[in-house]
């Protein structure tokens, strides 16, 4: 098998190129994560080298080949139920807050998978109940149209969902047989509750309502300050008066410019 080199420049081009389209910051340090996972997208191609393929990402008019590399080297690790005091927190403080009749819009940014949004989904279906389901409107985004089609599915094998009790696995899944033994799908009456969506946040936002609760958790450590702050303002116009936005616990809004009232580590409230 042929053993692709990445130099420095080619490096350097192709990080200024991940990080205009998609704020996704690579430094040095991503270098060889970078040629590893970019080596199997450039051999599935047939391309030879990277200068190759950058020309080949530079001349892409459909924007498709951008698509697939940031594809490929982004990360979406996530999981159910991933981050537990964030929903501890919406059903202790927000759910009582927010009026059972109103229509609430709930929006899962950067949603990899699903995991996130299902959660959420069920968090709020456990709280209000079933017949409130036409209250509520769930967006999910994700720049990673891979990941998309995989949240889209709502299909997960019985490792990733460890963290669902058997009462909420039986309620809220249906179990896989023969080819899908060991898979749980999510049942599609829970999953038409919600608009999957491709959405780059470097691109202008256009949804037509202002959302209640936003998630964007484990994407700005991503991206620089400068970015950081760009979207946590579009965050601030896409809220509710009062709305609340969550980010990731590793993540902060300490060091950027913001109108957010802090409310809790990691919440903060329009
Ligand atoms: C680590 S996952 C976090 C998933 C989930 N929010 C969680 O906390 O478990 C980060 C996600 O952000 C997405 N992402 C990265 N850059 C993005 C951008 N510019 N626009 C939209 N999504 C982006 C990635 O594709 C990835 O699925």
């Amino acid at each position: 098998m042929l053993n692709l080199q990445l130099s420095a420049k080619e490096f350097n081009l192709i990080s200024d190129l991940v990080y205009n389209k998609s704020g996704i910051t690579l430094h040095d340090g991503k270098k060889e994560l970078v040629k590893s996972r970019l080596s199997k997208v450039l051999r599935k191609k047939n391309i030879d080298t990277f200068r190759e393929y950058y020309k080949i990402l530079v001349n892409d008019s459909s924007g498709d080949e951008i698509i697939a590399m940031i594809d490929a080297i982004s990360t979406n690790f996530t999981s159910f139920f991933r981050e537990i005091k964030h929903f501890e927190f919406l059903k202790s403080d927000i759910f009582p807050k927010l009026k059972k009749n109103d229509l609430i819009r709930v929006w899962s940014a950067g949603c990899s998978s699903g995991e996130e949004v299902y959660t959420l989904l069920i968090c709020f279906m456990e709280y209000f109940g079933e017949k409130s389901a036409n209250n509520f409107r769930f967006s999910a985004t994700d720049i990673s149209t891979r990941v998309l089609n995989k949240a889209i599915k709502g299909i997960y094998h019985k490792d990733c969902c460890k963290k669902i009790s058997l009462d909420l696995l039986r309620k809220y899944f249906q179990k896989g047989s023969s080819n899908f033994d060991g898979y749980y799908k999510i049942k599609g009456k829970y999953s038409k509750l919600i608009d999957f969506k491709r959405l780059n946040f470097m691109e202008t936002f256009n949804f037509a309502d202002k959302f209640d609760v936003i998630f964007c958790r484990n994407v700005m450590i991503y991206f620089n300050k400068e970015t950081q702050e760009i979207l946590v303002n579009k965050f601030w116009n896409s809220l509710k008066e009062e709305g609340w936005l969550f980010i990731g616990h590793s993540e902060s809004l300490m060091s950027i410019q913001h109108k957010f009232k802090y409310v809790a580590p990691t919440i903060y409230q329009k």
